[in-house]
């Protein structure tokens, strides 16, 4: 496949890049600032483009003189401190763009879009248990690009929902996986690394689930 990762300086768009380049596929790396991106890795080509210039986008994600159209999309952008109207925004683009080529698009969302374990009708960016008033905004946001995806009528999108914790850590290949409800550990603990994440993404790019809300979470053994 020719996978784009738009957000591929980011700490989930690199480990994607690493995962999908070393399984052989082609992988289009899309920031702002791509520079530095894996350099001489035949299987990826740095692209800098903004997400909020459709025509660069388009370019990007369609195919140029450069590289061949994205068959998948990795949506893993994020801005500090959030902005809600840029990720709905971006999102959209994207999807209206991968509707157009065909490309499945997969989206790293947030935790907050998922149901709590303990209390089903409580949605996790609803709960103060998870989410304290200090990133309630961010939780919000990543609730309003999940609807983005579910209201596209054109487009194939799977939102992929990061348990509680998202770090750099280590690279096991293995993980849990679930659908609209945060998974838990018998720790107690919410997390996976990012590496495992990314082995997640581009095992759900290979070989698509039926769902469209996905989450995943650290396996639990050691
Ligand atoms: N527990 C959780 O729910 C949890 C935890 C962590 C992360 N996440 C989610 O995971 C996703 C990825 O997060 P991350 O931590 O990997 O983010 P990150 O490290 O901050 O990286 C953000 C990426 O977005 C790119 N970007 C920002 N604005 C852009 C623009 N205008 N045009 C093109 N690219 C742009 C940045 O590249 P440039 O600046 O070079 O353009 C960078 O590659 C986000 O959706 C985030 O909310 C969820």
């Amino acid at each position: 496949m020719t996978i784009a990762v738009l957000g591929a300086t980011g700490m989930v768009g690199s480990r994607v890049i690493k995962e999908a380049s070393t399984r052989g596929h082609q992988v289009l790396a899309l920031s702002r600032k791509p520079a530095g991106e894996s350099p001489g890795n035949p299987n990826v080509t740095p692209v800098a483009v903004d997400a909020t210039d459709p025509h660069a986008l388009r370019e990007a994600l369609a195919g140029s003189v450069s590289h061949g159209a994205a068959d998948a999309v990795v949506l893993t952008v994020r801005t500090v401190p959030v902005d809600e109207e840029f990720l709905v925004g971006t999102t959209r683009r994207v999807l209206d763009i991968a509707a157009q080529i065909g490309a499945r698009v997969l989206v790293v969302g947030g935790a907050g879009a998922l149901r709590s374990p303990d209390a089903p009708g409580l949605l996790v960016a609803d709960n103060p248990a998870y989410v304290p008033a200090g990133i309630r905004a961010v939780a919000a946001a990543g609730i309003a690009q999940l609807r983005t995806c579910q209201s596209h009528g054109d487009a194939d999108c799977v939102y992929l929902s990061p348990p509680a914790l998202l770090e750099p850590g280590t690279r096991t290949g293995r993980y849990r996986r679930g659908t609209d409800t945060l998974l838990v550990g018998a720790d107690g603990r919410s997390w996976i690394s990012a590496e495992d994440l990314a082995v997640a993404v581009v095992d759900e790019l290979e070989t698509p689930g039926p769902d469209r809300l996905i989450t995943v979470a650290h396996h639990g053994e050691r």
